[in-house]
């Protein structure tokens, strides 16, 4: 297979989580440009629905949104039986949904003695639970496919501890259900890796911090804590993405790739 027909998701069908977020906004328009067809879910309907309507008309490709709050088992078995009646098989699969920072879950991003047990449980369902449930739920559409792969993404808090001092003086730091629904999330990944192949690739990528809008101190501090010097985009993330979804990486699976500027390196 040449390297043009390797990067190209024609005929492909793809299945993003947390699609409106700014990775999943990134993910989607990169698979569109690929003429990938894409199904995207979300807890946010006015945001998906915007989303879909935006790569329907700017791109040659076709997107559907499907609403579905990945905390209630209700919605989660509903919204995967509307994706299997609306598709024939599924090639991609990206659990890309969370419980994060940005997430204004109360007792969620609080000193450690803050943080509750509902918040501890919330991200567990959304970050772990879920795409354990979304799985085995869309096995027989991902079965369909000759190339199925599984991306979950993880973070680089679920590979190493969140570092203090980044922080200031505030004692804030990234919550422990992240951290430990992340752990989780990779080795859900070589359960799943070695429990579907070989029909099924399962991988995982850890991202490192993405530049957002966090305060000038912390932006630079976590460079400095960095070996490339500067916190993560959006895009820095998609080409490990697009890779693990492509042919090209079609003996790999069972992986945890830390795309984090070398950050888990020191
Ligand atoms: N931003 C970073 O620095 C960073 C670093 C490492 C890993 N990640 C991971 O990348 C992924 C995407 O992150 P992002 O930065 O776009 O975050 P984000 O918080 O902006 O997006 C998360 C998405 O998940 C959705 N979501 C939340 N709760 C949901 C629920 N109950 N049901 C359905 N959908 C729900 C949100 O609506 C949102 O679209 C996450 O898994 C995150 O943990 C992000």
């Amino acid at each position: 297979m040449n390297l043009e027909s390797a990067k190209s998701f024609k005929n492909k069908t793809v299945l993003i989580t947390g699609a409106t977020g700014p990775l999943g906004v990134a993910f989607s328009g990169m698979f569109a440009s690929m003429g990938a067809k894409l199904i995207l879910t979300d807890i946010d309907i006015k945001k998906g629905e915007a989303l879909v309507s935006k790569i329907n008309k700017d791109s040659e490709t076709t997107a559907k949104f499907v609403e579905m709050n990945l905390e209630k088992e209700e919605e989660r078995s509903k919204g995967c039986k509307l994706i299997t009646e609306s598709v024939e098989s599924l090639d991609v699969l990206i659990n890309n949904a969370a419980l994060t920072g940005d997430s204004e879950v109360e007792d969620y991003v609080a000193l450690f003695s803050d943080q509750s047990d509902l918040s501890f449980a919330r991200a567990l369902t959304v970050n772990l639970l879920a795409p354990f449930s979304i799985v085995r739920n869309l096995l027989p559409l991902l079965e369909k496919s000759s190339t199925a792969s599984i991306i979950n993404i993880a973070s680089i808090y679920g590979l190493v501890g969140s570092v203090p001092t980044l922080y200031g003086k505030s004692g804030l730091r990234t919550p422990a259900a992240y951290a430990a629904s992340k752990g989780g999330l990779i080795q859900l990944t070589r359960y799943l890796a070695t429990s579907l192949a070989p029909k099924i690739r399962v991988n995982a990528i850890a991202p490192g911090g993405i530049e957002r809008n966090q305060d000038a101190e912390f932006i630079e501090a976590y460079a400095n804590r960095t070996p490339l010097g500067r916190m993560a985009t959006e895009q820095d993330i998609c080409g490990s993405v697009r890779w693990l979804a492509s042919s090209e990486s079609s003996y790999v699976t069972g992986q945890v790739i830390a795309v984090d500027g070398g950050w888990t390196a020191w």
